[in-house]
């Protein structure tokens, strides 16, 4: 048997001094969609989640809360993990920076840029935002009220001037920009690549990476009065993951370099830029592809905790359901761009999309099957053209949805699935099975036959995206477990009549608001 292709996803790590909220879900959500699809399409996945847990601003947090920072960190961790598991998250590891095998990744990757010559000990004096864990130019601030100066985040920034080591990022430029064009598509969406590369373009100046003003972090090997600057030792966690610094191991040969890193737009130059130039410093092989996503708003307003607006990710799956949630996330917005969280988009895309069209569509056909076929899957006859042209629909969509997922073209992926879930509804709608029980049966046996096979695949097409949903529908058409994959799609696993349905319940239920219930 040949070996299954390997395929690396990661999610930022995430910061804990702030609880799990809307945007953190939907990073991770993104990478589960990715890495479900691919498992389902043969690959062996390894898909990473984690927490970022040193640095300046969580000493601060912890010390506000008068704890511990590791035992701030352990707390806030845990619900990243709990958070992971609610959503069904199908990570296969999760990182914590605070963890042994981070540390030596850190420190071993350190001595490697230092030994080729790209770390060098000097001193910094500039603007610095806790809050953004950034360095930031003169010409860059923003001013605030009275005069304050704000990094362009509108975070507050302060004056710092301390020995530091650099990172000798200005002699990357050039392998930076080789980079970007050897691998049209190592940032995605195009914009942002355009963006990473004017700025690269613009000239890259020096990376101070350690402080000495705090000690929350990983110590500089042979120099412990200096704590790495966090982003590096962030960013190591995806080489961690791997089994850095042991390359030689089947698990880093096989997973290293990540197929994607996803990330929101507000860190893509660390991840397109900083991180890139690390690997390459230190002789190893950059990622093949950084993905900045967008970022979602709170009825049209940006959520902050400040506005008091934050989206509990557990609250809503409560109100609205784990499927439908996945589903509102990944569909709701072009991948990419920025969205708007709204009730009311939320409500229509579950009455709409999963109620109305696909929920009735399986609901229908499958308790018409119940009701008039001995509750077995009925005889086919001879296929009319309609019938072709629905089956044909539904047996291209894999390659199609294959070369969008490559793209993490998600919303797309799921547009094409319920154009053939609407074209659906219209041939059962025009074939109109109910006016033959008495006239043609064997006629509405073969279109029901029909219907049954497009929800048979439309079910397992939405196992990456809403999986509990998926494995209730496949289980009202008795698909066995071993019949739910990819390679049983199209005409390979159609359904054998005669097989025995039981009494169908709705998937999807409509959303009806709680003052109207
Ligand atoms: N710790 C760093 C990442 C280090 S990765 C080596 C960090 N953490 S974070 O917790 O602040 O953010 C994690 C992710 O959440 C980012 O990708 C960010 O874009 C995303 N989001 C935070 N708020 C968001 C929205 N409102 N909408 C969508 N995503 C957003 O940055």
């Amino acid at each position: 048997m040949t070996a299954k292709p390997a395929f690396y996803i990661t999610t930022p790590i995430y910061y804990v001094n702030d609880i799990p909220h809307i945007g953190h879900a939907y990073t991770t959500l993104a990478c589960d969609v990715l890495a479900r699809f691919k498992r389902m399409d043969g690959y062996d996945v390894m898909f990473l989640t984690g927490t970022d847990e040193h640095g300046q601003k969580v000493e601060k947090s912890a010390a506000a809360k008068g704890k511990d920072p590791l035992a701030f960190c352990d707390e806030v961790s845990m619900r990243f993990r709990d958070l992971a598991a609610f959503m069904n998250f199908s990570n296969d590891d999760f990182i914590r920076t605070t963890e042994k095998r981070h540390k030596i990744a850190c420190q071993a990757l350190w001595k490697k840029l230092e030994g080729s010559g790209n770390i060098y000990l000097d001193k910094y004096a500039g603007w610095y935002s806790v809050r953004d864990e950034a360095y930031y130019a003169e010409g860059e601030l923003i001013e605030g009220k009275g005069d304050e100066k704000l990094a362009p985040t509108g975070a507050p920034v302060e004056w710092v001037e301390e020995e530091s080591y650099f990172f000798k990022l200005s002699a990357w430029e050039e392998a930076l920009l080789k980079y970007y064009e050897d691998l049209p598509e190592t940032v995605l969406p195009k914009s942002r690549k355009n963006e990473v590369k004017s700025f690269v373009e613009g000239g890259l100046r020096d990376l101070s990476v350690s402080r000495t003003s705090f000690s929350w972090g990983v110590p500089v090997p042979g120099n412990d009065k200096h704590i790495m600057y966090v982003w590096i030792d962030a960013l190591t966690n995806y080489l961690t993951a791997a089994g850095y610094p042991n390359v030689d191991h089947e698990k880093f040969q096989k997973f290293w370099p990540a197929d994607v890193h996803m990330v929101g737009k507000d860190i893509l130059r660390f991840h397109a830029v900083y991180w890139p130039a690390f690997l390459m410093a230190a002789g190893i092989e950059p990622p093949k592809r950084i993905y900045a996503h967008g970022w979602w708003t709170n009825e049209g307003q940006k959520i902050s905790k400040s506005t008091g607006n934050v989206i509990d990710p557990f609250d809503i799956v409560e109100e609205f359901g784990l499927d439908q949630v996945r589903y509102f996330l990944m569909r709701e917005v072009p991948f990419g761009n920025d969205g708007d969280f709204s009730r009311t988009a939320m409500i229509n895309r579950i009455n709409s999309d999963l109620a109305n069209d696909l929920g009735n569509l399986a609901q229908r056909s499958l308790s018409m099957i119940f009701k008039n076929c001995n509750g077995q899957i009925p005889q086919v006859g001879d296929f009319t053209t309609d019938d072709k042209k629905i089956l044909g629909a539904v047996d291209v969509l894999l390659p199609q949805i294959r070369d969008l997922m490559d793209r993490q073209s998600i919303n797309k992926a799921l547009e094409i699935i319920w154009k053939v879930v609407s074209d659906c509804n219209v041939y059962f709608a025009g074939q109109a099975p109910w006016a033959l029980k008495t006239t043609d049966p064997d006629r509405m046996g073969t279109v029901l036959y029909v219907t049954a096979e497009v929800v048979r695949q439309i079910g397992i097409l939405i196992g990456f995206i809403m999986p509990d949903s998926s494995s209730k529908l496949l289980d009202q058409i008795n698909v066995s477990a071993d019949k739910r994959k990819f390679a049983e799609l199209g005409a390979a696993g159609r359904l054998v009549p005669g097989t025995r349905l039981d009494k169908p319940e709705g998937v999807f239920p409509r959303y009806i608001e709680r003052s109207a219930k």
